[in-house]
């Protein structure tokens, strides 16, 4: 396993547990939306507005397939990225992809009022409409290799169940 690559919905905490496990792992994280904005210097927000959603996704997929070609990273994706066709079933087999779960109650909540840059949400978004684009992607999402539950648990809670899940899966393939 050479690389790591987390998705889920928005506030699912892929950020914050993708730096968590980097620098457990000592291996080098990155974050999909910050690298295409730094890379482009156009917030989210405004790829969204012109030249609009198709293109950021583009864009999403080009740079993911960048990133992907290094070794020892985490990549943290957006929401959306895994939710285009083909995203996770053509990872090859040293990419660990890993679904971290969240329900729609807590994404919001975690969200709060940080919607700057997640122009698919709204300060007034309900439960039923954040469920609803929730369950329209539970399919793709669940294409990952692992799904890890984080509703009610810190970063620190989910990112050591994933070392554990990681060192787990190391001693059972070593040769006895
Ligand atoms: C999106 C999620 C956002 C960001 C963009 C679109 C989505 O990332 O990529 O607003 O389609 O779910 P986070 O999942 O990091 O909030």
């Amino acid at each position: 396993m050479r690389r790591v690559v987390l998705v889920g919905f928005m506030g699912a905490g892929k950020t914050s547990v993708g730096r968590a496990l980097a620098a457990q792992l000592g291996w080098r994280f990155f974050d999909l939306d910050h690298e295409i904005v730094s890379r482009s210097g156009r917030s989210i927000r405004d790829w969204f507005s012109d030249p609009g959603e198709s293109a950021f996704r583009r864009e999403e997929g080009s740079v993911a397939q960048e990133l992907l070609s290094e070794d020892e990273i985490v990549l943290a994706t957006g929401g959306g990225w895994a939710t285009e066709r083909g995203r996770l079933s053509r990872l090859d087999a040293s990419t660990l992809s890993i679904w971290l779960e969240v329900d729609a109650e807590e994404s919001l909540r975690r969200v709060g009022r940080d919607v700057t840059e997640r122009p698919l949400m709204s300060r007034d978004m309900g439960v039923q409409t954040a469920r609803g684009l929730l369950e329209s992607r539970r399919t793709a999402y669940a294409l990952a290799s692992l799904r890890v539950d984080t509703n009610g648990k810190s970063v620190e809670d989910v990112t050591s169940h994933i070392i554990e899940i990681l060192e787990l899966s190391v001693v059972k393939t070593e040769p006895q």
